[in-house]
């Protein structure tokens, strides 16, 4: 009998039929109850063993973390809280877990401990629900921007450019380090790392992603973007995901409205496709909140917070109105910031962003028109000189969630602006040619993926929503 999935067996529409089930043990109960989830849902099936019918060797086998192929009668549960269960007729033992070793035990487990253990943590309740979440966003991701115009294309991961400016690239290298290429000054020639050029992972895909716009009209990248970036926060990764739309003949203004109408429409998919995942999450989230200080708890429960975000707009403020707030705001008891904003110009700092979304405005926030010191090359300088359009969207609990901007598509403007920042034109000719030939007003964003899925299922730390982490001390798996 073909085996089929425990979501569609918890269903209930084979009543009284003979099916067949895989999974793992997550509870062997009294010789008799064993509840077995596959990962197609939350939910485990009951599978009771009549344990007269079946050889001691057998049931032995069976511990939690065990692979079992079970045959069976689908049945009306006569237990509380689940409405089918299993009459078993045949058990076979894929594979045992010692429940000597085996680490995932049926029990509370602490986030931390379960990070040691990247490979199996998946096995848990907690992580397996973020990861269908996860699953669905990215298929909403691509649903919505196939269903606006978009097309998916794939900008390179290796690559000449630093797309940020920000010096905070990988290298790769074909270098052999034994005996590597030398400069006139004896020191290693870098600029052969790769067959002869000077190749780094990327920072982003946006300069490539703004060559497509410049002839498919509207596109999208997603995919894995790197930042050698020393930053232990439980928000940034060295490797994490990005989606990138770049538009030709969009402004600033549709830059943020694209951006808010697609950020609220994928969480309106997961709500509406993710019930049950969304639903445990909004219940760990409870729990691990008792422990918490009042003050420290989320005013809303997550359920409620993602609705709340997909039916209320956005606020959109102003750098310059940003700053004057900050400047006149009282954070907390001590009423002042540990950086607080002394002038116009200074870059903000997270604690800004939060309390600007979390306590001043209590809604996403879209700030925009930003000092043009503080943002990358390519932003459209505006008619003041000293700003740019450039937009960043921040979310409570997260802070920034997307990055973007109209671009500068004036050739003069573009290369004065790269000799401020002495970036050599040679290195971006190509860019620069976009600007040449048939130049137009584009725009386009990036949205950090795991910020968003942190958002979306409530966890706490960006490591708790990839599922191998790679931050400055992890790397192991
Ligand atoms: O603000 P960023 O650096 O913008 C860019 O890279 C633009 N080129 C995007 C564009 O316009 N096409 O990064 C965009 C987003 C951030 O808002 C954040 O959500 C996420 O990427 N991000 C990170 N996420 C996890 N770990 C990190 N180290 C991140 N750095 C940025
Ligand atoms: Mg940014």
């Amino acid at each position: 009998m073909h085996p089929i999935t425990i979501k569609e067996v918890l269903k209930g529409k084979l009543l009284l039929q003979d099916i067949t089930i895989n999974g793992w043990v997550r509870t062997f109960r009294s010789n008799r109850f064993i509840a077995l989830n596959d990962g197609s849902t939350i939910n485990t099936i009951q599978c009771v063993v009549d344990f007269e019918k079946f050889d001691e060797e057998v049931l032995k086998q069976i511990s939690t973390g065990a692979a079992l192929k079970i045959s069976g009668t689908l049945v009306e549960s006569q237990g509380r809280g689940q409405s089918v269960e299993i009459q078993v007729n045949d058990i076979h033992v894929h594979g045992t877990a010692d429940p000597e070793t085996y680490p995932i035990q049926p029990k509370k487990h602490s986030l931390e401990f379960l990070r040691e253990k990247a490979h199996l943590r998946i096995r848990t309740n907690t992580f397996s629900a973020v990861m269908r979440v996860k699953s669905s966003l990215a298929f909403a991701i691509h649903k919505y921007f196939t269903e606006n115009g978009f097309y998916y294309f794939h900008a390179p991961i290796i690559t000449g450019s630093d797309a940020e400016g920000a010096g905070e690239m990988f290298r790769v290298t074909t270098l052999d380090d034994k005996n590597p290429p030398l400069t006139e000054e004896g020191t290693v020639d870098y600029k052969q790392d790769f067959f002869g050029k000077e190749t780094n992972l990327t920072v982003s895909g946006q300069l490539e992603a703004e060559a497509y716009a410049m002839a498919l009209g509207k596109v999208y990248t997603f995919g894995p973007t790197f930042r050698a970036e020393n930053s232990n926060t439980a928000r940034h990764l060295a490797e994490f995901w990005m989606i990138e739309p770049e538009m030709a003949f969009y402004d600033l203004n549709d830059n943020m409205d694209l951006a808010e109408d697609f950020i609220k429409n994928v969480i309106r998919y997961v709500l509406e496709h993710c019930k049950e995942d969304l639903e445990f999450l909004e219940k760990r989230l409870l729990d691990e909140e008792k422990s918490k200080p009042q003050a420290e708890r989320s005013e809303m429960p997550l359920l409620e917070k993602l609705k709340f975000v997909t039916e209320n707009n956005f606020k959109r403020v102003s750098y310059t109105e940003a700053i004057d707030i900050l400047k006149n705001s009282k954070p907390n008891k001590k009423k002042k910031f540990q950086y607080p904003i002394e002038e116009w110009g200074t870059d903000l700092q997270s604690e800004h962003e939060r309390y600007l979304v979390e306590k001043h405005f209590k809604c996403p926030v879209i700030l925009f028109d930003y000092p043009a010191k503080i943002k990358a090359f390519y932003m459209r300088l505006n008619e003041d000189g000293k700003t740019v359009r450039a937009m960043d969207i921040l979310f409570p609990g997260i802070g920034e969630i997307v990055g973007g901007s109209q671009r500068e598509e004036r050739l003069d403007i573009l290369k004065q602006k790269m000799a401020a920042l002495d970036i050599d034109e040679k290195e971006l000719w190509w860019y620069l040619d976009l600007r040449k030939f048939g130049t137009a007003e584009h725009s386009g964003f990036g949205l950090g993926f795991e910020r968003l899925v942190l958002f979306t299922t409530g966890m706490g730390n960006i490591r708790d929503v990839i599922p191998f982490p790679r931050t400055p001390q992890n790397a192991e798996f």
